[in-house]
């Protein structure tokens, strides 16, 4: 909310803006970062502008994975959220996010609103009730997602796919298809059982979707996505789901619960609810039709469905606003690879943090976010490039360069004029630009004038050489005259970099000895003005730190399992087995522990294992590597240079040693992802490398 004295002519704006609200199965990551940050630079441009603008987000905390994991921990799903929001929200505040409001949707206004706006769907008569028949885990008496369930591929035939698509030939069908279906759960088979579930009756909402798809509200891009989906038609989408499950129980239907997805986005609402409740907004004006209230959301591009089709047709049923702009990014890779626990380039939010500055991060995500819906590439080499050229080497270099003259010379006195107004009115011109580039979430365009602007001022710096008059007259008037100029001009950059660099500018805010800076701030000079002492704004970023945390990463998915490992497996003799033959290089060069931490080792069962036709030396393996962070099973293809030792059938169901972490490699034959360990001369003489038995999947080789 802003606390700005408001000078405008007009009334602000009122504005309400969302992040999309983190599952409390997991810790917040660099891809969270990435949204809450493109979200809370735009909230505080606005708020910088004088707007008034109210940042809120929650927790997301129903379901079944939230359930199995407080089970699997021994503990009640509340204990887990609980824990699990307090480390969300210290994650968000050490990246400086500016929320209003940090709310649950396991709270008693989300319960009441999401049980009222159930209610009124179900009295306009958008809601209907059929049975259908879903595949149960009799052994843990609950219904299974589909990702709960695999079995073999009904159209290819390849065993451990997932229930409702096949990751060998991309086939798509319903899992009760799947031949030899197995809950990956308890491992049982599961049975065919009917139960009612509610629907929401989406294709009702078709016309009005179809306008407000097109009102200006979506990116073009995400307009045209939804127009093939609304032309192809629309379901009825399913909102119930049966006990056992965490979540909101639906009134007057016992034993049947609101689907995760019905209540989430709610919790926008009771986010917003709660905060009214403390500061006397008034929830009617954000949420009733015919306010002049503007309401957003930022979203990822894998929720885009919830957010521009059930979430407005649901608001609309109900007589409720729908959003004015839903804002879709894309995903965060690093180094241009999806961000992956096994290849150690799964970054936490607390990773990051306990090496590096968060304005870092801020910086050089907002000088590559644009208002489109690509993917960012978070490229660790040129990050330290980026932020160390232009907030270091660019900005902070004008007020290192000037501070020290006005301090020595003049006593930290401005000279009362400033020597260059032509450069100053430059810059002071450029607010309009960059307030629109802001508004439009174009930040890299953003950055990008700011940074030229910075250029001009160490050129203007640089030319006029105040260092050289100074040798001469410590207090010669041009010195002083220079040297107010660049921080003037240093503070108009500041001004415009506020909203990414909160931090910064507060530091700046002491050494210049000002008020807090606002976006129309740049108005005006700083004249005659007493500044206080320079303190270093922001270090070089040390590439050392960025090693420290990768190794940090590798460790702690390695350190995640390592007391489950069972002693006295094979020590090992580390030779190749995939795509090349075994190889007789020489030896590889000694390399550090932390080279060491990086290489991700674990065991895996061979589930499958087949020739690969036109292959002399590979076999395909499917390896199993028990189940991921989020509970998921985690499957790989190899292709392996064992086929001179093995038949295929003599390695199904054997374990073995494998680099989780290698990079996939595109291969003739399909991708590769990862290596079997093997040793030995070659040709018949290939072992692989086995753990002794107690060694399950998954587990680390420590
Ligand atoms: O995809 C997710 O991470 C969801 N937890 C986002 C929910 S956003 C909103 F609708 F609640
Ligand atoms: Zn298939």
């Amino acid at each position: 909310m802003s606390s700005q004295s408001l000078n405008l002519a007009r009334k602000p704006r009122r504005i309400l803006v969302t992040s999309a609200l983190p599952y409390a199965n997991g810790p917040i990551h660099l891809g969270h970062i990435m949204e809450v940050v493109q979200t809370d630079i735009w909230v505080r441009f606005q708020q910088l502008r004088g707007e008034d603008c109210v940042y809120v987000c929650a927790d997301d905390t129903h379901g079944t994975a939230i359930m199995l994991r407080a089970e699997s921990e021994g503990i009640t799903p509340e204990a887990l959220i609980a824990r699990v929001q307090a480390e969300h929200e210290r994650d968000y505040a050490g990246f400086n996010i500016g929320f209003d409001h940090y709310h649950s949707t396991h709270s008693p206004e989300n319960k009441t609103l999401a049980q009222a706006l159930y209610l009124k769907l179900k009295a306009n008569g958008h809601i209907s009730r059929r049975s259908i028949s879903q595949l149960f885990d009799p052994e843990k008496n609950l219904f299974l997602a589909d990702r709960f369930i695999k079995g073999t591929c009904p159209k290819c035939k390849t065993p451990d796919q997932y229930g409702d698509n096949c990751e060998a030939c991309n086939a798509t069908y319903s899992p009760a298809d799947l031949i030899d279906p197995r809950s990956t759960l308890s491992g049982a088979t599961p049975v065919l059982r009917d139960s009612e579930h509610f629907f929401f009756t989406l294709p009702v909402f078709t016309d009005m979707l179809k306008t407000w798809t097109r009102s200006g509200t979506l990116q073009e891009q995400v307009a045209n996505k939804l127009s093939e989906w609304l032309e192809g038609g629309l379901q009825e989408w399913d909102i119930s789901r049966d006990a056992p499950y965490f979540g909101f129980e639906i009134p007057g239907e016992p034993g049947k619960y609101f689907y995760v997805w019905l209540d989430a986005p709610v919790g926008y609402m009771a986010s917003f609810e709660a905060f009214c409740q403390r500061s006397g907004y008034n929830f009617d004006d954000y949420w009733k039709p015919g306010n002049d209230t503007e309401l957003y959301h930022f979203i990822g591009k894998d929720i885009v469905n919830f957010h521009t089709l059930f979430w407005p047709a649901m608001l609309s049923s109900v007589g409720f606003r729908t959003p004015t702009g839903v804002f879709v990014h894309g995903f965060v890779t690093i180094n241009g690879q999806k961000m992956s626990k096994s290849r150690g380039t799964f970054i936490n939010a607390r990773d990051y943090l306990d090496h590096l500055d968060p304005e870092y991060l801020r910086y050089y995500y907002a000088a590559k976010l644009s208002a489109a819906v690509d993917d960012l590439d978070l490229n660790l080499d040129d990050f330290v490039a980026r932020v160390n050229s232009d907030l270091v080497g660019k900005v902070v270099n004008i007020a290192s360069r000037c501070a020290g003259f006005i301090t020595k010379g003049f006593d930290g006195m401005l000279s009362a004029t400033c020597s260059e107004p032509e450069l100053v009115a430059e810059f002071q011109a450029a607010k309009d630009e960059i307030a629109a580039h802001y508004e439009a979430r174009e930040f890299s365009k953003a950055l990008r004038q700011i940074m030229t602007l910075a250029d001009k001022a160490n050129q203007y710096i640089a030319d006029k050489a105040p260092w050289t008059l100074a040798k001469t007259d410590k207090q010669s008037p041009e010195v002083q005259a220079i040297c107010s100029t660049g921080l003037n001009l240093f503070r108009l950059l500041i001004a415009y970099l506020k909203p990414v660099l909160p931090t910064m500018a507060q530091n700046v805010e002491r050494f210049l000895a000002i008020d807090p800076l606002r976006f129309d701030s740049v108005d005006t000079l700083l004249l005659g003005h007493r500044i206080g002492t320079f303190e270093p704004l922001i270090t070089r970023v040390d590439p050392a730190r960025i090693g420290a945390m990768m190794a940090a990463v590798a460790a702690s998915v390695s350190a995640s399992s390592a007391s489950d490992v069972g002693a006295g497996l094979p020590a090992i003799a580390s030779l190749p087995a995939t795509a090349t033959p075994l190889s007789t290089d020489p030896i590889a060069p000694e390399i550090d522990y932390a080279a060491f931490a990086k290489v991700d080792l674990r065991i895996a069962r061979i589930v499958n294992a087949e020739h690969v036709e036109g292959a002399e030396k590979l076999l395909k393996l499917s390896l199993d590597l028990g189940l991921d962070a989020d509970g998921k099973p985690e499957l790989r293809t190899v292709f392996s240079g064992i086929k001179s030792a093995y038949h295929p059938e003599t390695l199904v169901g054997r374990l073995t040693v494998m680099v989780a972490n290698l990079a996939p490699r595109k291969m003739k034959f399909g991708m590769s992802e990862g290596m079997v360990l093997a040793a030995g001369p070659g040709g018949k003489d290939i072992w692989l490398l086995e753990p002794d038995s107690g060694a399950q999947p998954g587990m680390r080789v420590v």
